[in-house]
């Protein structure tokens, strides 16, 4: 760390590191972010990062609106400012049939009897569109659609986006460009999300969607930068000077300037060819990381647009083809209440048993007790299910013509369900908790939580068992785990000596976690195990993260002022000290491990799948054996699949790489490779940037 100094004049060394820095990590965030083709580790970015965070801090002359450091802004804001759009941001109508796309192209044929023109059909992304205003290549504002006339300027939002340039790649940016899209949480992020907000007692996103929204509408820039958003972009408001006849090249030259387009759009020339397309895009849209709720058709030539104009809120050129979500009627039997870790009650909807979408759905989510009264969603109703793509089932909407009037209101009891404690509604906040701390509700979900894969991963710590260990008093909390004995398990129930051994076996063996796993898993508040690893590189001891001064805790990046303020509530709590304290009795380690990150960083950038049935270790140990050399790891097989590790009976997704041409290794050379065998190179083509619209007309396509 340099010493501070209020230098103007900063030597020329440190002026080229500076732009060579920061050149070197919006190139990195393209390959990441865009490309999904890392060519570092995590690591490795973030050595960059902070020396460019260091130059910059010796020589504040250095520091540039455009740094990758500035992303995350200073103070939160007291309210959002009203902006007008200098171009409406329109929607689009929509059409639900195939009858109805037919009109839409008639319509044209009418209005454009010349011909001369082609369609467009990209995915219709669900998420929340914005708006961004780059001057001469430098992003100055980023607004919110509101009522597509003014909207709110969430710049400092949309600045935290890592996918959004802030400064666009091209050589000779246009004087003004206003580029539209849309803002969305990855599907496998939002799942991560909403298990990180179960496990921190908080209430879940009913879907990516709102998950997204509710993300952007933060007054507080550091909380979104929290949230890995990513955006589209398919569009444009003003443009003057843009040299561009066709949609289809507007999206190519986004793309160039380094803006996330489309990863997929079709080029039609003719109805049955938009019909192609979007059954194309009803086939893959399952691979994409976005919610798709239908396919969008623009006419590409951008002249027709002017003069085909616009009716009274949607364009004439465009039209948008909505995907029928999966739907299905049910009765509404019961509301119970889950009792979380924190003693959030969740009400869940118990349902007739209906199937949908392939699967049998007898419970859903109620989010909470404000949205079934605001809703109005009584007992006995009869209830619309409603699945969009991967997302958990929801009530989307009850019948009130059908009532009978036997149908009961639902009333949040005065007490827990679980333990008969006081509930109580903190305020300002959605949840009602139980605030009885040996509830053992609670301490059930606690014990999952702590044993749980991502945490100290104890094998053979399912919830049956835990439910026993907690009902018969040999568990209050975590650090009980490592006092149990074959002894005091041998009267449980469906527990078996061997499987007792196994049991013991596994609590044992997490006394070893990395110190990551163990904050993770006391279970703080909104410290998910991102945060937590963040912290370990921070802390190298539990006692050193007890012990940080609150704006120790909000200096670091990437941890925002609510996960500070909980994480010293946490260490400042009676109750913490005693468990830490008991923990270190039991032996468990609360210290840094030796750094493997330096040491072996073999798979840096390269992207494993894991199918099948592992039998030489358990899948999170794998997952955390590619992760520690640098690896990452993702559920499906794609174009930048570099291996799929394959274990007993994998199907679909070993068909995949197969057939996408990625390497496949059997248990025994991923063995191998983690001890020290060599890592392959890419294989050539694998690493195709799917980003890249790919406008091959849907005849030519390949599915
Ligand atoms: S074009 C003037 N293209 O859907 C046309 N919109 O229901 C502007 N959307 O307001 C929109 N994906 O927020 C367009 N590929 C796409 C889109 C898309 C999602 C959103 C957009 C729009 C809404 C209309």
């Amino acid at each position: 760390m340099g010493e501070k100094t209020a230098s103007s004049n900063p030597p020329p060394a440190a002026q080229a590191r500076v732009a060579q820095l920061r050149e070197l990590l919006a190139r990195h965030d393209r390959l990441y972010y865009l490309e999904t083709r890392p060519e570092i580790s995590d690591y490795d970015y973030d050595q960059l990062y902070r020396e460019l965070a260091d130059i910059e801090q010796r020589y504040p002359a250095l520091q540039a609106p455009d740094s990758p450091t500035q992303r995350v802004g200073g103070a939160p804001l007291p309210a959002f400012q009203p902006v007008r759009h200098r171009r409406p941001m329109l929607s689009l109508a929509n059409t639900y049939s195939r009858d109805e796309v037919r009109d839409f192209c008639s319509r044209l044929a009418r209005l454009l009897p010349e011909g001369g023109y082609s369609f467009v059909v990209e995915p219709k992304i669900d998420g929340v569109a914005v708006s961004l205003r780059y001057e001469n290549g430098l992003l100055t504002l980023g607004s919110s659609r509101g009522n597509g006339e003014v909207g709110d300027d969430i710049t400092a939002n949309l600045r935290t986006i890592r996918s959004i340039p802030l400064r666009l790649a091209v050589a000779a940016p246009p004087p003004v460009l206003e580029v539209r899209g849309e803002v969305y949480l990855p599907r496998a992020e939002f799942a991560a999300l909403n298990r990180a907000r179960a496990a921190a007692g908080e209430p879940e996103f009913a879907n990516p969607r709102n998950a997204a929204a509710g993300s952007l509408k933060l007054l507080d820039a550091r909380q979104v930068s929290a949230r890995p958003l990513a955006a589209i972009f398919y569009g444009c408001g003003e443009m003057p000077g843009l040299a561009v006849r066709e949609h289809a090249q507007l999206l190519r030259y986004l793309q160039e300037a380094g803006l996330p387009a489309p990863p997929r759009c079709w080029e039609c020339p003719d109805f049955p060819a938009l019909l192609a397309a979007i059954d194309a895009l009803q086939s893959v849209r399952a691979e994409f990381p976005f919610e798709t709720d239908g396919a969008v058709i623009k006419v590409n030539q951008l002249a027709l647009h002017e003069r085909l104009g616009v009716t009274a809120k949607s364009p004439r050129w465009a039209v948008a083809y909505k995907f029928a979500p999966s739907r299905a009627a049910t009765r509404l039997r019961a509301i119970t209440l889950q009792v979380g870790r924190t003693g959030a009650l969740t009400p869940v909807a118990e349902l007739e048993p209906v199937s949908l979408a392939g699967s049998t759905i007898e419970r859903a989510t109620l989010h909470n007790a404000d949205e079934i009264a605001r809703r109005d969603i009584r007992v006995g109703d009869l209830v619309t299910i409603e699945k969009a793509g991967d997302v958990i089932p929801a009530v989307s909407a009850v019948d009130t013509a059908a009532r009978t009037g036997a149908e009961q209101v639902f009333v949040m009891p005065a007490q827990c369900p679980a333990c008969g404690g006081p509930i109580n509604r903190r305020p300002g906040e959605i949840a009602w908790r139980c605030e009885n701390l040996q509830c053992p509700a609670q301490v059930k979900r606690w014990l999952m939580h702590f044993a749980g894969r991502d945490a100290m991963d104890i094998e053979n710590l399912g919830e049956a068992l835990a439910d026993q260990l907690v009902e018969r008093g040999l568990v209050r909390d975590p650090a009980d785990l490592y006092q149990l004995t074959a002894q005091s398990l041998a009267g449980l129930k469906r527990l078996g000596a061997k499987s007792a051994d196994n049991l013991l076996a596994g609590i044992a063996a997490s006394r070893q976690r990395p110190l990551s796993r163990l904050i993770f898993a006391l279970g703080i508040r909104h410290v998910g195990l991102g945060m937590a690893r963040v912290l370990e590189q921070h802390f190298d001891s539990l006692d050193a993260l007890a012990q940080a001064a609150l704006d120790q805790l909000e200096g670091i990046r990437d941890i925002g002022p609510v996960a500070s303020a909980s994480i010293a509530d946490y260490f400042a709590a009676p109750r913490t000290d005693g468990l830490i304290r008991r923990l270190r009795e039991a032996g468990v380690n609360l210290r840094r491990l030796p750094d493997a990150a330096t040491a072996d960083r073999r798979f840096a950038g390269r992207a494993f799948v894991l199918t099948g049935a592992l039998s030489r270790m358990p899948r999170a140990q794998a997952e955390a054996e590619i992760r520690r050399r640098g690896g990452h790891v993702t559920a499906s097989v794609s174009g930048k699949t570099d291996f799929v590790v394959a274990g007993a009976d994998p199907g679909s997704k070993l068909e995949r790489a197969l057939k996408l041409g990625v390497a496949v290794l059997s248990e025994d050379e991923f063995a191998a490779m983690l001890s020290d065998g060599p890592v392959p190179a890419p294989a050539a083509g694998s690493a195709t940037p799917m980003a890249v619209p790919d406008l091959r007309r849907p005849g030519e396509l390949p599915l």
